[in-house]
């Protein structure tokens, strides 16, 4: 099937590799909306320009999906609502590298980088990326657009909220809860739960900052695993 990368930065560049190495689906070129980039070509493949180029892309070209390559979490979340609207099938860009549990369960638009592990009953819910070489343990839950960095360690039962931010090189104990939006720094080893909108650091993990009010704290939203985020099986590409 015919798709674009939207996104040509330094993950977009990744998205393409993984596109390429995975030999499932014809990459046609980016889109991105910086117009600097639009003419020039990123790794072989043409930026043709931004999300109103889609219905050309379309027509023109047989496009028919595409995988949202951007860093921010809340980004990529707009942008694959976004290509959804315009008629867009999201697909998920896994590198046959990656090994994932035959009973994981994925979302759409879900990036999976080289060398990384998701385990037994894993849930991985819709635009995250699990990033190179990050393991992902038994049974735990990652919601939407979340971005588990490069050789971060999640032990088993980790629950992952909506919009987090996992550092590169962190690890999580067991069964604990990462609060939506929240930001666990580089190499950081979190022992205890982690508020919503909050940034931990350090080794064992601290609060340097929480923007979120006690009554957001309470009402703690849960990430949308169920239903929509997490039932398409693995083998889907
Ligand atoms: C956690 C992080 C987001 C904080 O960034 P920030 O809000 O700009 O924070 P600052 O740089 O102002 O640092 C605030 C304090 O936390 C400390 N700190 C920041 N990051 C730290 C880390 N990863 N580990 C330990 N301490 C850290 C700083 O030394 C500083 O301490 P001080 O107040 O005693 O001087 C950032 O440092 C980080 O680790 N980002 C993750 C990067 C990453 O994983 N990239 C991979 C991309 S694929």
């Amino acid at each position: 099937m015919s798709c674009i990368v939207i996104g040509a930065g330094g993950h977009g560049r990744v998205v393409l590799d993984i596109l390429r190495a995975a030999g499932l689906h014809v990459v046609v070129g980016f889109v991105d909306s910086n117009a600097k980039t639009h003419g020039h070509r990123v790794d072989g493949c043409e930026v043709f320009g931004d999300m109103s180029c889609i219905e050309r892309l379309k027509r023109e070209h047989g496009v028919k999906s595409a995988v949202v390559a951007i860093g921010d979490n809340g980004v990529r979340r707009s942008f694959a609502e976004a290509a959804e609207s315009a008629g867009l099938t999201l697909l998920n860009a896994i590198h046959p590298s990656a090994n994932i549990a035959e009973n994981a369960t994925l979302g759409r638009n879900v990036v999976i980088a080289a060398g990384a592990l998701v385990c037994a009953h894993c849930q991985i819910g819709d635009s995250s990326i699990l990033n190179t070489g990050c393991i992902v343990d038994h049974e735990s839950m990652i919601g939407t657009a979340v971005h588990v960095c490069p050789g971060a360690r999640l032990a088993g039962r980790v629950t992952v909220e909506s919009g987090a931010f996992v550092g590169i090189g962190s690890t999580v104990i067991q069964s604990l809860r990462i609060g939506y939006e929240s930001v666990v720094g580089a190499g950081a080893v979190v022992t205890e739960n982690v508020e919503p909108m909050t940034t931990v650091v350090g080794v064992p993990a601290r609060t340097i900052e929480s923007l979120a009010t006690e009554e957001e704290a309470r009402s703690w939203l849960r990430p949308m695993l169920a239903a929509r985020s997490a039932t398409t099986p693995v083998s889907t590409p």
